[in-house]
């Protein structure tokens, strides 16, 4: 069995998902399927805990990449906290029966009424992104004679990944500008209404040069040394997410040793380090398993129509994003073909992967590769679909976690 996904081909070439087989699982509860391993979550939560021995860093579930109840409460059981961008987010940390001191809030527009239920969850921190968002933070906690905690997110001039997941540079949305940090800092050690807790950062997704992660952990740490040379001590650091996950098969890995030795002289300056991965937890994790619905053909090019369109997995359509697709049994007296696999929306860009090479025809089963992140997040109801069904599988047994949406 692949340790990282949890699935894997038996004796007969029949896809598996631990001891289960997919095609059990498409005939129980049918398809379009959201299949999650629960050996394969808790192993790659325990590779990143374990890939940082020297600076033991605490981790908090970026909620967005994976919001499914029973996985939430999976990874609460591992200790992880959680990074939250909503008052639904929220809600589902809760639901589980989260530590609200490890719940972190990030997001450029917090609504009043999120910062309201936040604080009366008594959660950790608040990641603050504007200058506007800690005046909300502030004005609110002293209506509700509390204290906010919060923490500054900055940005550390990094573009390291491509345009549509990088977040670090100074015209991003997201964060402030190291040059704002000190004046806001010392705002908020000076109001009787704020706790200043600490500084993060998440310079963005699917980094793949560990040159970057240093760099951000360099420039938090010149960032700290700036405050405290003001007279402000920062408490935690939480330095984001965003770790590189090998959907194309390449074989990379990220090398840690070199940022954990970064994070741990940030240690030496705070009392806690934060990181808040999402899809390097869940993304391997998971799969999305559809059927052929129909095959044709347009003058010489081949499409597979699925019953899983771009409502239930955006990635391709949203990033151009290239996922593996493979048959799930394979029919053994059909050649090997090269086609596209489109799905049921009306819209030319609903192809879930280009250029497959499969032994599939209509009413075989496809499993869409490394789904268990920023899939069922992200589905929609675009076309008036209802949203696919969630399954996570224990050793031998399947067990239905979110109900398959119906029109009503
Ligand atoms: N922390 C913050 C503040 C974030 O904004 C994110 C992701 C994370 C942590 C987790 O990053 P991860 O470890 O999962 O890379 N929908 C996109 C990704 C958008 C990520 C947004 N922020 C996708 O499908 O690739």
């Amino acid at each position: 069995m692949n340790a990282r996904s949890g699935f894997w081909r038996g004796e007969c070439g029949r896809l598996r998902a631990e001891g289960v087989l997919l095609e059990d699982i498409a005939e129980q509860f049918g398809t379009p399927c959201y299949v999650y391993s629960r050996s394969a979550i808790i192993g790659n939560y325990a590779r990143l805990v374990n890939a940082f021995p020297k600076s033991k860093p605490s981790f908090r579930f970026a909620v967005k990449a994976n919001g499914n109840l029973a996985v939430l409460k999976l990874l609460a059981e591992q200790g992880a906290g959680f990074d939250i961008v909503s008052g639904g987010e929220l809600a589902r940390v809760l639901a589980v029966g989260a530590d609200a001191k490890k719940v972190v809030f990030s997001g450029v527009g917090k609504s009043a009424e999120e910062i309201r239920q936040a604080l009366d969850a008594g959660i950790g921190s608040f990641n603050v992104e504007s200058e506007g968002e800690l005046l909300r933070i502030e004005k609110i906690a002293a209506e509700r004679g509390k204290r906010a905690p919060v923490s500054l997110r900055c940005n550390p001039r990094i573009v390291a990944t491509e345009d549509n997941l990088a977040t670090g540079d100074p015209e991003s949305k997201f964060g402030i500008n190291e040059n704002e940090a000190i004046p806001l800092a010392k705002r908020a050690t000076s109001s009787d209404s704020l706790s200043f807790v600490g500084l993060s950062c998440h310079i963005g997704s699917q980094i793949d040069d560990e040159r970057a992660y240093e760099f951000a952990t360099d420039s938090m740490e010149f960032l700290c040394d700036d405050l405290r040379n003001e007279g402000i001590h920062t408490p935690a650091i939480n330095m984001g997410g965003g770790f590189f996950v090998d959907y194309e098969g390449s074989g990379k890995e990220i090398d840690y040793t070199e940022y954990d030795y970064g994070l741990a002289s940030l240690s030496r300056k705070t009392k806690l380090v934060i990181l808040e991965p999402g899809r390097s937890v869940c993304a391997t994790a998971g799969v999305l398993l559809s059927r052929i619905e129909y095959e044709k053909k347009c003058e010489d090019k081949l499409y597979w129509i699925a019953d899983a369109g771009m409502n239930d997995f955006l990635r391709p359509a949203l990033y151009s994003a290239k996922h593996r697709v493979v048959a799930v049994a394979g029919s053994a007296d059909i050649d090997e073909r090269t086609g596209d696999i489109a799905g049921p929306v009306c819209e030319n860009t609903d192809t879930l992967a280009h250029d497959c090479r499969l032994r599939v025809t209509h009413g075989d089963l496809i499993a869409i590769l490394d789904a268990g992140a920023y899939g069922m997040t992200m589905a929609s109801n675009y076309n008036a679909r209802p949203r696919p069904c969630e399954v996570m599988v224990d050793g031998d047994a399947a067990f239905l976690i979110r109900r398959r949406e119906s029109v009503e």
